[in-house]
């Protein structure tokens, strides 16, 4: 389960995300903001379809639980697998933090979508997450995605749509991610903000580090400067 075990698709050019776009990618975001309406109220309509639902419970994976402090045992997590654990925080403050063990496409996936210059922060140059986690994976292993799972909007929690096409309403640039049900904001499988939505922010990632072989995650609270909707 290390970094260099894993299958993981070629880079490339990821400074090109920071040039102009050219003019058909600037079509490109627009026909994406203006389809972020219809994709909410397709999700609306359409009742029948629902979100990637986890169908392991929290209580399975998480070791122990504390103030500022969350192990979790990672080996019962399968691959495109999301688990949503109460990160307690303080007393009086719970923020969800979910983990998400990405399969090879899922991160190819997270390549192809800068090609399509929809992002808003796609190098992550904003103090979302901590420096180890400033890459566009936005975490220190590839394969694992951890972050607070709040939308930077007005804080409502982002439902997971993880296949490619699978929200409704969206149309071939929907590679995977997260839909926050409020006011429509998506971000991708790596809690990068689409244009066009109304979070104005990357999800936050908090600090946390590997033990034991890689086999468990511990959270030891949110990184400093990150701060919208959390706590
Ligand atoms: S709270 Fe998520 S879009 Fe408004």
């Amino acid at each position: 389960m290390s970094d260099e075990k894993q299958d993981l698709p070629p880079i490339g050019d990821h400074e090109d995300s920071l040039r102009e776009p050219a003019p058909d990618m600037k079509r490109r975001r627009f026909l994406v903001a203006g389809g972020l309406g219809a994709i909410s109220a397709g999700a609306a309509a359409i009742g029948l379809i629902t979100p990637f639902v986890s169908s392991l419970a929290p209580t399975q994976a998480a070791m122990t639980q504390g103030p500022n402090k969350l192990v979790v045992d990672l080996k019962p997590i399968k691959p495109g697998q999301m688990v949503t654990f109460p990160y307690l925080a303080e007393p009086h403050a719970i923020a969800p933090v979910v983990v998400v063990r990405r399969t090879p496409e899922m991160l190819a996936s997270l390549i192809k979508i800068m090609d399509q210059h929809i992002l808003r922060d796609p190098l992550s140059q904003q103090p979302q997450q901590p420096p180890y986690a400033t890459n566009i994976y936005r975490s220190r292993k590839p394969e694992w995605l951890v972050m607070f799972n709040k939308c930077t909007h007005l804080c409502c929690v982002p439902q997971y749509w993880p296949e490619p096409r699978s929200l409704p309403g969206a149309k071939d640039w929907w590679l995977g991610g997260f839909h926050c049900p409020c006011h429509g904001s998506v971000y991708d499988l790596a809690g990068r903000v689409i244009i066009g939505s109304p979070a104005p922010q990357n999800m936050a990632v908090p600090d946390y580090h590997f033990e034991e072989a890689d086999t468990r995650l511990v959270v030891t609270g949110k990184y400093g400067p990150s701060g919208i909707c959390i706590f």
